[in-house]
């Protein structure tokens, strides 16, 4: 490894968000000043055709019907139509909302479970092993003792640490208790193949902006049937359960940044496989350092790694002195002083969590940013 670096800027973030292709611009700036799609005159028929067409290459590349593809703001939305939606559907009917779900999800998951708790409901968390993976039985023994919930709500691929979790065997179980189903299936588009029908969940929640689309657009899969209150009332928009003018432009975005993402995801997971590799690899040789998570069942395009004795936001604070971008935790509890829920349910000491950084890579990350960073780090830690 060369000794002598000029400061560049170096992106490891990509976990929070991840830049907009060139090839997705293009397509956006096509039709960015399209008229309501819910007109029934030449303008509003010329945006609906960009929006169906959208509509219909995302459905296609999840292998579902276009109508079961509800276009909103983005996951934070998704999860909470369907959380809450559930929610009101059930108090609705006079029922008590009863949702599991586990530990490590996101906070557009955690809060509004809060929020149903808040109004009467009933929420189970499941927790996780070392590795960060919940047992599928312990949703079994839940449903067991406290009887059958309304959903049950979980991650495909955790945003902190990339661990990949049971989904298959969580779905089958709640099929078999015909209970609801949601996946938040945020950091797995893209990286995991996902084939909406071989994995039989009701409802799951995708984000453009993680696959490098445009930020502020986001789908919600929703099954032919499934019960659900919408969260937004006014027009009829998207089957009723969106009310609003649809963001024409930000829909064909993610219809182009879904259509690339899965076009490349094999030969792309495979580069950034020993991208990650050669990242842990370095750093445990420069550090006393514990890699977070599962060793296999994880995704290529996160690392998140505790270094012993030195405080993880003053690490960050300095790498981006440096010009290098990571993050602690998620993005959306980064300003938040609270060691990670998720570090902590995978069973790490307060001080443990608050020493870890989440390293995540993406399209523009070479072997040149990790050699960069690592020289970066070498000389940080030495100082800290
Ligand atoms: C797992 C997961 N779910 C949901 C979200 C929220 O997505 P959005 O930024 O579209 O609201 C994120 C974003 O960090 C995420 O990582």
């Amino acid at each position: 490894m060369a000794k002598e670096f000029e400061k560049k800027f170096v992106y490891l973030d990509y976990n929070s968000t991840t830049p907009l292709r060139d090839e997705v611009f293009e397509e956006i700036a096509e039709c960015i000043s399209a008229g309501n799609p819910s007109s029934p005159h030449w303008s509003g028929r010329e945006a609906r055709g960009y929006l169906d067409s959208a509509r219909g290459r995302i459905a296609k590349i999840l292998s579902v019907d276009p109508h079961q593809i509800i276009f909103n703001s983005g996951a934070t939305e998704g999860n909470n139509t369907v959380i809450k939606g559930i929610a009101f559907y059930e108090l609705k009917r006079g029922k008590t909302p009863y949702i599991i779900s586990t530990k490590v999800e996101h906070s557009s998951v955690i809060r509004p479970l809060e929020f149903v708790k808040a109004i009467g409901g009933k929420v189970d968390l499941v927790g996780v092993d070392k590795y960060g993976i919940p047992d599928p039985d312990d949703f079994v023994k839940l449903i067991k003792k406290n009887g059958k919930p309304s959903l049950i709500s979980v991650m495909h691929v955790n945003n902190e640490t990339g661990v990949i979790m049971p989904i298959k065997e969580i779905v089958k179980i709640a099929k078999e208790h015909d209970v609801l189903v949601h996946v938040d299936m945020v950091q797995s588009i893209g990286k995991i193949k996902i084939d909406l029908k071989e994995i039989d969940v009701d409802f799951a929640t995708f984000t453009a902006h993680k696959i490098y689309g445009p930020k502020g657009i986001g789908v919600l899969f929703v099954r032919k049937g499934a019960p659900l209150e919408p969260l937004l009332h006014g027009g009829k928009q998207e089957d009723g359960l969106r009310a609003g003018t649809q963001n024409v432009a930000g829909a064909v975005g993610f219809a182009k940044a879904v259509e690339i993402c899965t076009a490349e995801m094999k030969e792309e997971m495979d580069r950034l496989s020993k991208i990650q590799k050669l990242f842990e690899s370095e750093v445990q040789k420069i550090w006393d350092v514990k890699i977070n998570g599962h060793p296999q069942l994880r995704i290529p395009t996160t690392s998140n790694v505790t270094f012993t004795g030195i405080e993880g936001e003053t690490l960050l604070i300095a790498l981006d002195l440096e010009g290098v971008a990571v993050s602690i935790g998620s993005a959306c509890s980064a300003e938040s002083k609270t060691p990670s829920h998720v570090l902590l349910a995978m069973g790490l000491t307060p001080e443990e969590a608050k020493s870890s950084i989440r390293v995540s890579f993406g399209k523009f990350t070479q072997e040149e940013d990790i050699e960069y960073t690592i020289e970066k780090l070498k000389s940080l830690l030495k100082r800290l």
